[in-house]
């Protein structure tokens, strides 16, 4: 019976300072996911529950794979937890799943990775190149010490292995300690450039996944050239099923101003359609529960 599963972290790997990789047993969860979802992982049953997009997962082993960095009280317990150690509660899919279509063969889908956000990415990338699309990578890191999954034997440069889409990556670091340096926005530029000259492909769509402010100047950026864009927003949630309205996404459709529920519209909506002057501030709005929390957990 496997809804009576435990979820379980099996595996348990660091890539880079406070970043982990977790691998937790959830059969029920790993059997129906899809890439650009999310699951809400309750680390103890007194804890808050932590909204988390699926990194990967393997229905027939019955596990997901999470990447988490212990920023507050409910993630670093989550980084700290031991491999064979029950977790309270594993709850997903939630969200709707990444809208995969088969573009024309001389565009490409570009994907935009921040730090964290390249976790996330890495299953929408493939689903891209598992339906034929080209898709060109660009994951943004803070230094080197912070790049993660870059060896030739890890996730990325394994993504184009055996699918029919092809597939270009760029490593890019804010101090240029690895790769470009620089932010992202910089060799994204260079793909619509290429794309506006004709020396390039086209650019099919734009899809980005990290910190808001940069997501938010990927859109910046997109808009110029005229390249949709969709983005991955990771609101603060609560219940994550639409019920509470803490990850409420205020957006401009056709004029009008609306407000979208990131945790069941979302996570990927609509990056020129966001308003970011005002959903910036919603990152800040639990900054002093925050500390609060870190002050009392000794962190
Ligand atoms: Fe509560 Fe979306 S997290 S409504």
């Amino acid at each position: 019976d496997l809804a009576s599963v435990a979820p379980t972290l099996v595996a348990r790997t660091d890539l880079a300072p406070g970043i982990v990789e977790l691998e937790v047993r959830a059969p029920l969860v790993a059997r129906a996911a899809r890439a650009g979802q999310f699951v809400r992982v309750l680390p103890q049953p007194d804890g808050e529950l932590v909204p988390l997009t699926l990194a990967d997962w393997d229905a027939t082993a019955g596990t997901v794979t999470l990447v988490v960095q212990g920023v507050g009280t409910s993630t670093a317990g989550l980084v700290a937890t031991a491999v064979g150690a029950a977790l309270a509660g594993v709850a997903g899919p939630l969200g709707c799943p990444s809208r995969v279509e088969r573009h024309d063969d001389d565009t490409t889908v570009v994907l935009v990775a921040g730090g964290l956000g390249l976790p996330p990415a890495y299953p929408i990338a493939r689903e891209h190149l598992r339906a034929g699309n080209h898709v060109t990578l660009v994951a943004g890191f803070r230094d080197a010490a912070h790049v993660f999954w870059d060896r030739p034997d890890e996730r990325v440069a394994l993504l184009g292995a055996g699918a029919p889409g092809r597939f270009d990556v760029v490593w890019a670091t804010d101090d240029g300690s690895a790769g470009v340096a620089g932010p992202v926005t910089g060799p994204l530029e260079g793909v619509l450039e290429a794309a506006r000259t004709g020396s390039g492909r086209r650019v099919a769509e734009v899809v980005t996944v990290g910190p808001p402010r940069m997501m938010r100047a990927v859109a910046d950026l997109t808009r110029r050239y005229g390249a949709p864009c969709v983005a991955s927003l990771n609101s603060v949630m609560v219940d994550g099923t639409g019920m509470c309205g803490a990850c409420m996404v205020p957006v401009v459709v056709d004029g009008v101003r609306e407000r979208r529920h990131a945790c069941i519209d979302g996570p990927e909506m609509d990056a020129h359609a966001v308003d970011w002057d005002r959903y910036l501030p919603r990152f800040g709005q639990w900054r002093e529960q925050e500390r609060r929390s870190a002050v009392a957990h000794g962190l």
